[in-house]
């Protein structure tokens, strides 16, 4: 299990290392699984834009004062879950997970879903471990400009009290 971690709320000043996280993060996890437009539209900006929006729902690792992943929760839905290439497979994403899970129960839910590409097997296998249960296939509309982009993900949810 990792040590030496601090599990934070993100702060503003946190944004731009999020989106970097979150860029790099994102093609791993999508690049070959999502249609080629949604692919353009995840541009550098974009994930700056975002970063910057959501950071008041965000929790960052930190690892010697260095943000290395952060997980996003709005309401009962993990939105984001990410982690910097070189910490993967360390144990942090399991903190990052597991403060998910008292965030949706703080919102006042028992019950907590995401959306993953379906083709996200790294994902899949680490939720799936996690004790979180595969609702099966549906059509997600990714936000994007011009115009959202459908794409093939499943819905996971877990039970958090
Ligand atoms: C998803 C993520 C947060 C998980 O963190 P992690 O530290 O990599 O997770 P773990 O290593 O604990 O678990 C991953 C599991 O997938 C397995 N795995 C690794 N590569 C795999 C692959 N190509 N196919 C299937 N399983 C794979 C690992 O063996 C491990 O399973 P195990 O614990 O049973 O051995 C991290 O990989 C990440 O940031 N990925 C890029 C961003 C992303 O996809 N985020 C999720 C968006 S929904």
């Amino acid at each position: 299990m990792a040590t030496d971690v601090l599990l934070r709320p993100a702060i503003e000043a946190d944004a731009a290392r999020v989106a970097t996280i979150w860029q790099s993060g994102w093609h791993d996890g999508h690049v070959g699984h999502v249609p080629d437009e949604l692919v353009a539209a995840r541009t550098t900006a974009s994930f700056t834009t975002r970063a910057a929006s959501m950071i008041h729902d965000t929790a960052v690792a930190e690892i010697n004062g260095l943000v290395v992943g952060f997980v996003t929760v709005v309401d009962d839905e993990v939105e984001q879950v990410y982690l910097a290439g070189d910490h993967r497979g360390a144990g942090i994403a399991d903190m990052l997970l597991d403060e998910a899970e008292r965030r949706v129960c703080a919102n006042g839910h028992r019950s907590a879903w995401l959306a993953v590409v379906s083709g996200n097997a790294r994902a899949r296998a680490f939720y799936e471990r996690r004790g979180w249960r595969d609702d099966g296939p549906f059509s997600y509309e990714a936000a994007a400009e011009p115009m959202p982009v459908a794409v093939m993900c499943q819905r996971y949810r877990k039970l958090v009290n």
